[in-house]
């Protein structure tokens, strides 16, 4: 007997929402049937693309407890601000607790928490709640990320041997959004917003087909961040027009670029490595991925903006500036990668398909809370390395209750 499709519900109505939305197009099984967003213009505008997209009947609820409460909705993907993130669960599982509704999972966004505490009550609630937990790291679903791994795997790997050292960089020219850049908000600057993705990619493609996380154990972690870009006074008076004057990054900025060398020991006894480097002062076309995994005899690499899809636009044509053709886009003449299918090439469709079938079935999905909180754990001793100049014994001692000095405001290269 087919079973009725898994009633979705979506808070926060923002630009990663927008993206789930879209993905939906290729997601079996589950309709998108509301929204909570504090802006009720986000979530009526969320609603319409969710209609005119086919992808659910969606309509806008008035809190976090009433669409819980909606026995309709089957399971909720958290998409809000970061600095949202502890209450908006806390409020899911005491309606949950409460008896109220027939929620089955939850699926959130990265990063799980803004520090180890928060990450683990995360984690702690939806097991109170007794909710399936999805952690959306999309780059895992990502197709040539999963196809490349399956293939150096069963050919390279299965011949040669084991690959040692992952690569894997996320940049871009800054976010969207003023809260992204302070770090009171966020948790950090770019090393929590970005290298969150980079380090769990670079995890994944380290780790045989099939095997569980635990065969990689992080042994040390070596990081360094710093702000090149945006605390010159030019850049820092955009950031500080863009917020109504609350960005201040010459007197508290967050990292716009940070590298991270993590050690891993196999279960084999080997030693193996991931590289990160992350930044938002990357002006390209575009968004930038770049992955490689490196083994005895081949190597694998991802760059996607080395698009199949090229256009080029002459100086006569003096467009609008959009992102239409690649996402966090800085230019729209001459020759301009388009990435032709985002949703499905950074990973979403593939990542909602999965989070979708882990549900419905009754299965923890393969990506969950604990993934998330491993990442929180590795990004929070990356800071303590680049705070204290010094590779981190992985794990390190006070990480349960680590703040990095960029989280409580109190960091700037500057008076190094
Ligand atoms: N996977 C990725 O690559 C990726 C990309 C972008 C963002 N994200 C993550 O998604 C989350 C949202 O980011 P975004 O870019 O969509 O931000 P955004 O600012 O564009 O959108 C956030 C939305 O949440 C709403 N909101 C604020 N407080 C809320 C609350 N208490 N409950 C419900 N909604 C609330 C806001 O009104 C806004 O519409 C962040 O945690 C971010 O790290 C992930």
């Amino acid at each position: 007997m087919s079973q009725k499709p898994l009633g979705i519900g979506i808070i926060g109505g923002g630009f990663i929402a927008r993206f789930h939305i879209k993905s939906w197009v290729g997601v079996r099984d589950a309709d998108i049937l509301g929204i909570f967003d504090p802006d009720a213009k986000r979530a009526s505008e969320a609603c319409a693309l969710v209609k005119s997209l086919g992808v659910g009947e969606a309509k806008p609820y008035r809190s976090v407890t009433d669409m819980v409460a909606d026995p309709a909705i089957d399971a909720l993907w958290i998409c809000a601000p970061n600095y949202t993130r502890v209450e908006v669960m806390e409020e899911i599982a005491q309606t949950v607790i409460k008896g109220k509704g027939t929620l089955r999972g939850i699926a959130c966004e990265k990063p799980l928490g803004r520090n180890v505490a928060e990450a683990k009550r995360m984690l702690e609630l939806a097991r109170k709640a007794k909710l399936l937990d999805g952690y959306l790291e999309n780059q895992v679903f990502s197709p040539a990320v999963v196809r490349g791994k399956e293939i150096v795997w069963a050919r390279g790997a299965a011949l040669a041997g084991p690959p040692y050292l992952a690569r894997a960089a996320e940049e871009h020219s800054g976010p969207h959004m003023p809260w992204f850049w302070e770090g009171k908000l966020q948790g950090g600057g770019v090393l929590n917003d970005m290298m969150c993705h980079s380090v769990e990619e670079a995890r994944f493609m380290l780790t045989p087909p099939g095997a569980p996380r635990e065969v990689l154990t992080p042994v040390s972690i070596t990081a360094y961040t710093n702000c090149l870009k945006w605390q010159e006074p030019h850049y820092a008076g955009i950031l500080a027009k863009n917020s109504g004057g609350k960005t201040d990054y010459i007197n508290r900025p967050a990292e716009d670029f940070a590298r991270s060398l993590i050690e891993y020991r196999t279960d084999k006894g080997k030693l193996v490595i991931v590289e990160t480097t992350t930044s938002w002062c990357y002006v390209g076309a575009g968004l930038r991925l770049s992955m490689e995994l490196l083994g005895p005899e081949y190597s694998l690499q991802i760059n996607t903006l080395d698009a199949g899809l090229k256009i080029f636009f002459s100086r006569q044509v003096k467009g609008k500036a959009g992102e239409d053709l690649v996402e966090k886009q800085n230019a729209e003449i001459g020759l301009m990668p388009v990435v032709a299918d985002e949703a499905t090439e950074y990973g979403y469709i593939a990542e909602n398909r999965h989070m979708v079938r882990s549900f419905l079935k009754g299965t923890r999905p393969e990506e969950n809370f604990s993934d998330g909180l491993n990442v929180t754990e590795l990004l929070m001793a990356a800071y303590m390395s680049a705070e204290k100049g010094k590779t981190i014994p992985f794990p390190a001692p006070g990480l349960a209750t680590y703040i990095p000095p960029v989280a409580k405001g109190t960091w700037n290269p500057k008076n190094k």
